[in-house]
């Protein structure tokens, strides 16, 4: 069975606040080690944009159970790839809050790749939002490493 990369984008619910998300996240975490999951998920202005990668069964199941979750909704699917290699091997779930760190970086990221310095996921076609997270990934590690 493949690897596959999994993207898909989601509006949060009213009432969560990223607090809330780092709980959910930290359960998710945990959960996603014994699944072999990796990935990254980026929150802001109210909207999600999710990779997850692994096995494509498990992929699958997760985005599955993911997107009968209450606490988002309208989950758009934006691309499903088979890959050679995962882009987020170390990440169980890399958290990136777009409203907080070096936001003026990630928006010049945001804005080469899809033309907005907006964050909005659920405009973004499948390669803009797959570049993005790339980039973003790269950017998170640069300012880890500092
Ligand atoms: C935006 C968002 C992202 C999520 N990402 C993950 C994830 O990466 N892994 C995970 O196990 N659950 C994730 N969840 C939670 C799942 O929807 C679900 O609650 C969880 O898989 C159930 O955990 P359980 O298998 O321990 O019952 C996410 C939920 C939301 C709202």
């Amino acid at each position: 069975m493949p690897d596959i990369r999994l993207l898909y984008s989601s509006a949060a619910s009213a009432d969560k606040s990223y607090g809330a998300l780092v709980e959910i996240m930290n359960h998710a975490q945990t959960r996603n080690i014994e699944r072999g999951i990796t990935g990254i998920l980026c929150y802001g202005s109210g909207q999600f944009l999710q990779a997850l990668e692994g096995e494509r069964r498990a992929v699958n199941a997760l985005y599955h159970r993911i997107a009968q979750d209450a606490r988002h909704a309208d989950c758009q699917l934006i691309d499903v790839a088979e890959i050679e290699s995962r882009a987020f091997p170390e990440w169980t779930m890399k958290v990136v809050n777009w409203e907080t760190g070096d936001t003026a970086r990630r928006r010049a990221v945001l804005q080469a790749d899809t033309g907005s310095d907006v964050f909005d996921p659920a405009v973004m076609t499948a390669a803009q939002a797959t570049t993005f997270l790339l980039h973003l990934a790269a950017l998170e590690r640069e300012l880890a490493a500092d």
